[in-house]
Parts: C-alpha cells; structure tokens; sequence
C-alpha cells in the first residue's frame, strides 16, 4: 500500500489561525493545488509519522476528496491527525489539534488529542464493575476513576494494523486491532476495527466494528479537539453550537453519573444554536470546570441521525455531526495548559472543544443506561460523520 512520498504542504499554504489577506491568497492557491495533485488523484499516500519509544514505526496516512476536506490519520491509537475544511472564501485549514509525530502524541501534552479512545470511553466509577458474578478492576488514572481506556495499552497507546483502499465512496484506511482478554485489565479478547473513510462530498465517516471471545464492555469514541477557526486559534467560545439533545446525564463530584436523566438547564440548553460562551458561568465553577456533559441524543437511536453542529461565525466554517450513538459528550477544552501542537501552535485553555459519540460515562454501573455489553456471537457495528461545509 506504500505510495509516493507525500510533499509536505508549503509553509506559506498551511492556515492553522485567522485568515489574513494573503493568507487568502495562499488558501487558493492551496485549494488550486488540491485541484490539481502532484499525484495520482486515486493514491493514499503514506508518510512515515515516527518511532515510537519502544521502537515501533509509524505511519500517516493522506485521504483527499474532490471536493476540499482532506484528513491524515495514524495507525498510532487510529488517530485523526490533521482535518483540512474550507472556510467561506475557500480558504483551507486544518480544524483539528494535534502533533506533528509520534512522539507529541507519546507525550504528556497529549490529552487523547483526536484519538481512537476505548476499550470503554470515558469514566468508570473507582474503575470497577462486576460481570457475570466476577469483579473486574481496572486502572485508576483520573481522581478515584478509570478514564477512556487506562494506560499504557489504551488503544489511543498501541499501534494499529492498516490498510487503505479507494473505494467508490472515496478513500478509506481501516485500522484493525485485536486486544488479548485481560489487557488493561478488561475481560475477552476483543477483535475491533475503526474505519476512516473521506468520501468524494468531503465527509469524514468513521465506522466501528467489534466482536468479542466473552462478555465485556465496549464503547469507543473519536476524541478530537475543534476549533474551526483553525488549530491553535485562541479560543473556541465564540463557536456557536447546537446539540440535539433536550437530557444529560448528571455527574456527582468525580463525574460520575448519577443515574438520573434529566432536562437540560439553561446552561446545558443548546437546542437553537447559540454560542459557547453565553451561559459558560453555569458550569465554569462546578466540578465539570466548564462543559464536560454527556448529552442524550433526541435523534432515532436506531439511524444514523443528527447529533450536533458547530460553527464558526468568523471564518463561516460549519462542522455538522451525526451519529448511531445515544448520547454525545461535550468538553469544553477545560484542561488545555498552552502546550505546544502542530506546526509550533499553542493550545491554551478552552482553545478547543470535543463532541464525542458515545454510550453514556460509567454504563457498566448504570442499569438504566443502554447496555455496553458485547457479546459473544454479537457484532457490534456504529457509525459517525462529519460534514464540513461553510455559510
Ligand atoms: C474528556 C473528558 C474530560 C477530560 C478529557 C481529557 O472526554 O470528558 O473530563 O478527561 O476527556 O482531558
């Protein structure tokens, strides 16, 4: 699958931050670029993206569409590394934040930036449940709780097996992995697969697969970082979002959930689109420290169904997201320090916000939540997409 080296973008047509004058002019030659490829439009074409600590190398993977979005993926941790959308003049820049090669992502900087996060995403109570009359406990590595998967051999911290294809849809790499029962603790073996395809319209659909040798519980999601003004502009507050979701899930002071489903207050009420920032003291001195809320879906739980959007006023950039997913977790950015990113881009605090898809925080201890359970002879199968357009 190995292709011709990918050029790597001229600096002067890379537009992480607010669009000036001649940045205008750089996006169109760069959009004019994407027209035109240096390559066979067909390729995927792979870059090496470093070694890892323990000697792995790593790849970067270029898929284009004919219409502008362009994404490049890892197989370290199935990673969504970079997100090229145009602006309103069709300027590109790349929306997601990230690192420039493996080793950034290695690093404590890294805060699942844009990963594969699982085997279950988000918290679990003191990290432990019970399953089929056994006590399973995981790693404790956030306050009292178990986070998106524990250490070293979280899936956003291995390497994946990849292999891409140009299919009719548009171009696609597939990162497979099997985790062996009992890795970071987790009960059965579980054999997954996650699917980056960018279709020809320039959407980003991400498809998940999973079988199991035993029950266990499974919830993956993509944890990448927005800011549609470009990656490593100063604040994503101004972004207005919506969310189609009248409940959330309430969390205690670990944030945990509760339990209870209830209606959204004015703080978490983004049902008309309205921008970040407007009732941000609602949750800015709670234990979320800002929004960091799981949503219940309003949508067909059944469909691939609209789940939110999110837009930037300035550049006119829109990301819209469906999902078969119940619910969508909406982090606000809260724990971003100012480390530094792609292309020498800074990340401060609230410089970015996630939307990730998922099954609710804590599921395997909540028996009124939709069940995360996989089993034996089950095939799970979910789906996420991104649509990038601009008004
Ligand atoms: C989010 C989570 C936050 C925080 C963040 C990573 O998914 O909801 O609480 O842990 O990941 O820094």
């Amino acid at each position: 699958m190995m292709r011709a080296p990918l050029l790597p973008l001229p600096e002067s047509h890379v537009m992480d931050r607010r669009p000036s004058a001649a940045a205008a002019i750089a996006g169109a030659l760069f959009l004019s670029a994407c027209q035109t490829p240096t390559h066979r439009p067909m390729e995927i074409v792979t870059t090496p993206f470093g070694t890892t600590a323990d000697g792995q190398q790593v790849r970067l993977f270029e898929l284009r569409s004919a219409s502008g979005p362009i994404a490049r993926v890892t197989d370290y941790g199935a990673t969504l590394v970079e997100m090229w959308a145009p602006d309103r003049s069709g300027e590109m820049a790349d929306v997601i934040l990230g690192f420039d090669d493996v080793r950034g992502y290695e690093s404590d900087a890294n805060q699942y930036f844009g990963c594969t996060t699982g085997r279950v995403a988000n918290r679990i109570a003191e990290g432990r449940f019970e399953l089929g009359g056994q006590t399973y406990q995981l790693a404790v590595n956030n306050g009292p709780n178990h986070l998106h998967g524990g250490g070293a051999r979280a899936l956003n911290r291995v390497v994946w097996d990849a292999e891409a294809a140009v299919t009719e849809e548009g171009q696609q790499v597939r990162f497979r992995y099997v985790s062996p029962n009992g890795e970071e603790g987790y009960p059965a073996a579980l054999t997954m697969s996650v699917t980056y395809t960018l279709t020809a319209d320039g959407d980003l659909r991400i498809d998940y697969e999973a079988t199991s040798d035993g029950a266990t519980p499974f919830n993956l999601t993509n944890h990448a970082y927005w800011n549609l003004a470009g990656q490593g502009a100063p604040t994503v507050l101004d972004h207005e979002l919506r969310l189609n979701a009248s409940r959330y899930t309430p969390v205690d002071a670990t944030l945990i959930p509760t339990g209870a489903i209830d209606t959204v207050p004015v703080a978490l009420d983004f049902r008309s689109a309205r921008p970040i920032r407007d009732h941000l003291e609602g949750v800015a001195g709670t234990s979320t420290e800002g929004y960091d809320h799981n949503f219940v879906l309003d949508g067909n739980p059944d469909a691939l169904d609209f789940a939110a959007e999110l837009h930037d006023p300035t550049s006119g950039r829109v990301l819209s997201i469906w999902t078969t997913e119940p619910g969508i977790q909406f982090y606000s950015g809260n724990f971003l320090f100012g480390q530094r990113g792609k292309r020498g881009a800074t990340y401060a605090h609230r410089s970015a916000c996630c939307l990730e898809t998922q099954h609710f925080p804590d599921s395997v201890n909540q028996p009124t939540f939709p069940s995360t359970i996989l089993r034996p002879g089950e095939t799970l199968r979910t789906t996420t997409l991104h649509r990038f357009s601009a008004r």
